[in-house]
C-alpha cells in the first residue's frame, strides 16, 4: 500500500475506554496537527475523489470532525463545501432526521437549498463507527434528491460493519 497511508496510520493516537467503557477511541487529530502528514492525507483524499467515475459538485461534510477535512478538499477540487449539522445549528429551511450512534443518539440538518435536486455529492467525516452517522447523512442526501457518488473517511473501524448501513459506495482510507 501507499507510503503515506502508513506515515498517517502511525500517528493516530488510541484512547482505550473513551468517551465511555469498552469503546476504544481513535483521535485524528495528530495528523492535522503534523502539517506534512496532514497534507498527505488531504492529498490521498482528493486523489481518491479524482478517481471516481463522475465529476462531483459538492463536498457534504458531517459536524464536527467533518468540517477539518470536507472544506480543504472542495477547496483543493475548485468545489463548494456544504456542512450538515447537530439540530438547533443551522438557521432558514432545514431538513432533518434522527439517527442513532457508537455512543448516544442525535439529530442531523441540512439547509434546504444547500443542495439541488440531481447534483453528484461525496459525503466527507473523520470516522466510521456503527454507520448510524453516515447513514442518516445518506438519508439527508436523499431528502434533497442529490446523487451521492460516495461516502468517504479517513479512518473505518471493520469490526462495528458499520458499512453494511451505508446505502451508497463506501470508501475508507484506514482501517482498523
Ligand atoms: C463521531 C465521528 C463520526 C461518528 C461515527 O462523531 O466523528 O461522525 O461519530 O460514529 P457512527 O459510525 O457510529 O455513527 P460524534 O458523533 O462523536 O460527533 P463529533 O464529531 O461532533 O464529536
Ligand atoms: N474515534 C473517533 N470518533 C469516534 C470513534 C473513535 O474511535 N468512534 C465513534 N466516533
Amino acid at each position: 500500500t501507499d507510503k503515506r497511508i502508513e506515515d498517517i496510520k502511525k500517528i493516530i493516537r488510541d484512547y482505550q475506554d473513551f468517551p465511555k467503557p469498552g469503546v476504544l477511541f481513535r483521535d485524528v487529530f495528530p495528523v492535522v496537527k503534523d502539517p506534512s502528514c496532514f497534507k498527505k492525507l488531504t492529498d490521498l483524499l482528493v486523489e481518491h475523489i479524482n478517481s471516481l467515475p463522475e465529476k462531483v459538485d459538492v463536498i457534504v461534510g458531517l459536524e464536527s470532525r467533518g468540517f477539518i477535512f470536507g472544506p480543504i478538499i472542495a477547496q483543493a477540487l475548485n468545489i463548494g463545501f456544504v456542512p450538515v449539522r447537530k439540530a438547533g445549528k443551522l438557521p432558514g429551511e432545514l431538513i432533518q432526521v434522527e439517527y442513532s450512534l457508537e455512543y448516544g443518539k442525535d439529530k442531523f440538518e441540512i439547509q434546504k437549498d444547500a443542495v439541488t435536486e440531481g447534483q453528484k455529492v461525496v459525503v466527507v467525516d473523520d470516522l466510521l463507527a456503527t454507520g448510524g452517522t453516515m447513514k442518516a447523512a445518506c438519508q439527508l442526501m436523499d431528502k434533497v434528491k442529490a446523487k451521492v457518488l460516495d461516502c468517504l473517511v479517513v479512518i473505518e473501524l471493520t469490526d462495528l460493519n458499520g458499512r453494511q448501513k451505508v446505502p451508497y459506495q463506501m470508501s475508507s482510507l484506514i482501517k482498523y
